[in-house]
Formats: structure tokens, C-alpha cells, sequence
């Protein structure tokens, strides 16, 4: 058998265990391998047995002096491929983990995902805005949280006024009960802007602020529990109901178009004196009468009137030398009766559908 376990026979058997394990494509199949090869039946195994079969002391101490170095260059071999494959399978693991976090996929992943726009409130309040900019009103925003000093005391609604019930007011547990809360409408901005107007004289005022607003309303056809108004207000010298009249005829025809009227009713508001609701033609049936108007053919967009002398009062305003109106108006309603849309929930259910639409 001497003759049989040449140092080429050794490095044959070495190069094919080697081959075998450089093969390998998983940790797994190389752990298979490296067994295979160290098995008591393998091919160099076998060799290593066959030692004590030698006759020739010599050629056996050979044999087997390289025999071992086949064993440790083997094992070299196996600790190279598992050092390389950790790597490879490591970095497919991550591969696989990876969230994509810059794409957002909709639907099919074939279609190609769009930017999206505006949400059509948004669009709307902007619209508005431009309106009345180009009417020469500066526009300003202001908080979603106020006191009830600024929501209802300074627009001349005193604690237990029966005119609150108007507004079901959400309340914020912060301080003294009842003290702080989610305005329910835009008119606080008023108060704001004259406090301002009055510390740094800069009367007159002519704005326009827009912004949320919170009622607790159960949400229907016309009503949506958090909403959105855009509130005017002008304070100058001589300013009549002709004036505001104007504004409110002049804003309906720029915004809706010259089919659409607007007109005035009598109503009150205790910041207002007089005071009118401010509505347009239904633009869903054309002033025929429908649901969403409650078959009156008019939608109301919101309320007006001559600023109250009480309200001067509040802020320190001369009510004699400085008179002017006050408006303000649903921008979700706008944009519901710009589109014709038969129900406002469809603004917040964020069905792509519709929204994709505007
Ligand atoms: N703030 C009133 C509301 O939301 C609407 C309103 C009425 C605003 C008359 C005004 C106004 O500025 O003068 O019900």
C-alpha cells in the first residue's frame, strides 16, 4: 500500500476536499462538507488508517507527517470559506431586512407612485386668501387654543349668555374649568388684531385670517366637528353696512363665478350689531332645492354685521371715531359648494378617489 499513498495521491485527495468546500454556498452545506471530509469513511480517513499498514517506518512517518498538514490545510480552508460566507449571508440578511423608507407604494407595484398635491381645504383656504389680498386685506392667522376671554367675554359674550349654546364648545383641561378651550370660530382673531392695532396704533385694520376651528358636532352633510373659517375684519373712518354689503358681493362673484348670488338675512350675533347670515345660491341644484341645502335652494357660508360698540369697549376702541363690519364664513362650505361636493365628510374620509379629483 506504500506505494499507493504518494505525496501526489495526499495532495489529490487535499485538492478535492478543498474543491468540495470552496463549492459551498451556505453555511449549512458547508458544515455538511467539512463532516463528509473528517467522516471515518472519507477518502482521507481511510489514508490515515491505512498508515499502520505500512511495512517501511520511514514512508509511514512521511505519509503521515503529510497526511496531518493535509488535515490542517483542510481545516484552513474550511475557517476561509465560513469567514467569507458569514459576510455574504450577513449582507443578504440586511438585504432582506431593509425597509425602503423614501417610497410609500400604493396599490400595484407597477404603477408609478405619484407626488400627491394640496389637499382640496388647503387649495381652498389659498384661493380665499388670494381673494381677498387682491381685495387689500392683509392676511394673518392666529391660535387654535384660546381663552374664553378672546373665544366669547371680548366678542360680548358674557358667562351664561344664552348665545354660547350656539357653539358646543370643546374645553381643554388646563387651569380653572371652562377657562381654556378649542376656539370655536375664527372671530377671536379679531380681538387679537385690534389688541395689537390699539398697543402699536396702527389703526386702521383691513385682514382676513383664516385657521381651524372646533365644534362638538356630529358630523353630517354640512357639518364637520373640526372645520375650517376665514374671518374679516375692517376698522376705518365712515365705514357703513354699504360697505360690507359690497365685500360679501364683490368676494361671491370673484370666488364662485357671476351665476352664483349671495344674499343677507337678518340674524344675530352678539358681536355684531346689526348682524346677517351671509348665503349663495345652492351650487348642487342651482338654487332648486336639495339635501344638502335642506330643499331651501341657499347655502349659508357663515355670518356679518357692524362690529358692536361692546367690542370697541373691550379692546379700548373709540366707537365714535372708528366704526367697521366683520365677517365670517366656512371654508370647507366654499370649497363644498365650489365642487359641488354632496357631502362635506367626503373632505376627511381620505378616499384617494375623491381626493385624486381636486
Ligand atoms: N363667528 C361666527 C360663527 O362662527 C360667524 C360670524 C358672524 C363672524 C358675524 C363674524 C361676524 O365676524 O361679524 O358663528
Amino acid at each position: 500500500m506504500s506505494e499507493e499513498l504518494t505525496s501526489e495521491v495526499i495532495a489529490d485527495l487535499l485538492a478535492t476536499a478543498i474543491n468540495a468546500v470552496a463549492a459551498t454556498s451556505s453555511l449549512a452545506e458547508l458544515d455538511h462538507e467539512a463532516s463528509q471530509v473528517r467522516a471515518k469513511d472519507s477518502a482521507l480517513m481511510l489514508a490515515r488508517r491505512s498508515l499502520g499498514t505500512l511495512s517501511d517506518i520511514d514512508a509511514r512517518k512521511a505519509a503521515g507527517a503529510l497526511l496531518n498538514e493535509a488535515m490542517s490545510v483542510f481545516g484552513e480552508a474550511v475557517d476561509a470559506r465560513r469567514a467569507a460566507l458569514e459576510i455574504s449571508e450577513r449582507a443578504s440578511q440586511l438585504e432582506a431586512d431593509r425597509l425602503d423608507l423614501t417610497e410609500v407604494v400604493v396599490g400595484d407595484l407597477r404603477v408609478p407612485v405619484g407626488r400627491g398635491h394640496a389637499h382640496l381645504v388647503t387649495q381652498t383656504r389659498a384661493s380665499l386668501e388670494a381673494v381677498f389680498v387682491a381685495m387689500g386685506f392683509t392676511v394673518t392667522e392666529g391660535p387654535e387654543v384660546e381663552t374664553d376671554w378672546y373665544n366669547f367675554e371680548a366678542l360680548n359674550l358674557p358667562p351664561g349668555h344664552p348665545a354660547r349654546d350656539m357653539y358646543d364648545t370643546m374645553y381643554l383641561d388646563i387651569g380653572e374649568p371652562e377657562t381654556v378651550l378649542l376656539r370655536t370660530h375664527t372671530s377671536p382673531m379679531q380681538i387679537h388684531l385690534l389688541e395689537q392695532a390699539v398697543a402699536e396704533g396702527t389703526l386702521p385694520v383691513h385682514a382676513a385670517m383664516a385657521g381651524r376651528c372646533y365644534r362638538l358636532d356630529t358630523p353630517d352633510a354640512r357639518h364637520l366637528p373640526v372645520f375650517h373659517q376665514i374671518e374679516g375684519l375692517v376698522i376705518d373712518r365712515n365705514i357703513t353696512f354699504a360697505d360690507l354689503a359690497g365685500v360679501i358681493e364683490t368676494f361671491t362673484a370673484a370666488y364662485f363665478g357671476p351665476d352664483i348670488h349671495a344674499r343677507l338675512r337678518p340674524a344675530y350675533f352678539p358681536f355684531t350689531e346689526p348682524s346677517a347670515e351671509f348665503e349663495i345660491t345652492c351650487t348642487i341644484c342651482r338654487g332648486v332645492g336639495c339635501r344638502t341645502c335642506s330643499r331651501t335652494g341657499w347655502i349659508e357660508l357663515g355670518g356679518c354685521g357692524m362690529v358692536d360698540p361692546a367690542v370697541f369697549a373691550a379692546v379700548g376702541i373709540d366707537p365714535v371715531e372708528w366704526s367697521g363690519f366683520a365677517f365670517g364664513f366656512g371654508i370647507d362650505r366654499c370649497a363644498q359648494m365650489r365642487h359641488q361636493i354632496a357631502d362635506m365628510r367626503s373632505l376627511i374620509e381620505n378616499d384617494l378617489r375623491f381626493m385624486r379629483q381636486f
